[in-house]
């Protein structure tokens, strides 16, 4: 009887799927914080614009980046870090606003983690063709928070591995408001992003944008 009532209801949009064990793909987790957060965006992008950096190797990435946070990601000649401030200007990157903060944390406990607390927002933009090849995200401290990653406009594919960079990953798509979260076993799978096709988004135009939140101490 129970079950017969509530087939009667739609499925939402299929809320969630399992890319691993402690990883999690939660489809449109943005929704109605949509409009806040791209607002916010605005402003980190205002006071720290996006960049494209220069691996280690000296090769120019695809994607442009940018932070908010205690801390920014940041790659150059000398290596992959964080940094307290961005080295264009000199400033401390821009704080992170709650908003940010609280999706992550929700997001998180969704996800299985409980009392995430992210220091570092890494805010990537893809526009077509821009590619993210497989890695894997080492360079914090403390391996038992999550990754929390937030998708924004054109849907990429996402790739997500194993342990091994050898492992064959498996191949998902993120699209506009879908959160993905990775933790515990899975925190340090390979994955990556295949080359973006051409698009035009009805919200972001002809660009993704990838908000990665980390807790880096
Ligand atoms: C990343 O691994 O930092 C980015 C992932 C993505 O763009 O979806
Ligand atoms: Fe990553």
């Amino acid at each position: 009887m129970t079950a017969d009532l509530f087939a009667c209801f739609p499925a939402v949009r299929a809320s969630r799927e399992q890319m691993a064990e402690g990883a999690v793909l939660l489809r449109d987790f943005v929704g109605r914080t949509e409009a806040a957060l791209i607002a916010a965006l605005r402003e980190i992008v205002a006071a720290a614009p996006f960049r494209r950096m220069h691996t280690p190797g000296g090769h120019q990435m695809s994607v442009a980046m940018t932070n908010c946070g205690t801390a920014g990601w940041v790659t150059d000649r000398s290596g992959y870090r964080y940094r307290p401030d961005d080295p264009e200007t000199g400033k401390p990157w821009p704080a992170m606003p709650s908003l940010l903060r609280e999706l992550a944390g929700r997001a998180a406990e969704s996800g299985g983690f409980s009392n995430f607390a992210p220091d570092v927002c890494l805010i990537n933009r893809y526009v077509p063709g821009a590619r993210m090849s497989l890695h894997q995200d080492k360079d914090e401290l403390d391996f038992t928070a999550p990754i929390v990653s937030v998708s924004l406009g054109l849907p990429a594919i996402f790739m997500f591995g194993g342990l091994k960079r050898t492992d064959k990953p498996g191949r998902f798509r993120l699209e506009h408001g879908d959160v993905a979260v990775w933790g515990g076993p899975s925190r340090l799978y390979y994955h990556g992003v295949a080359p973006l096709a051409e698009g035009n988004h009805p919200v972001m135009g002809p660009q993704r944008l990838n908000l990665t939140f980390r807790k880096i101490r």
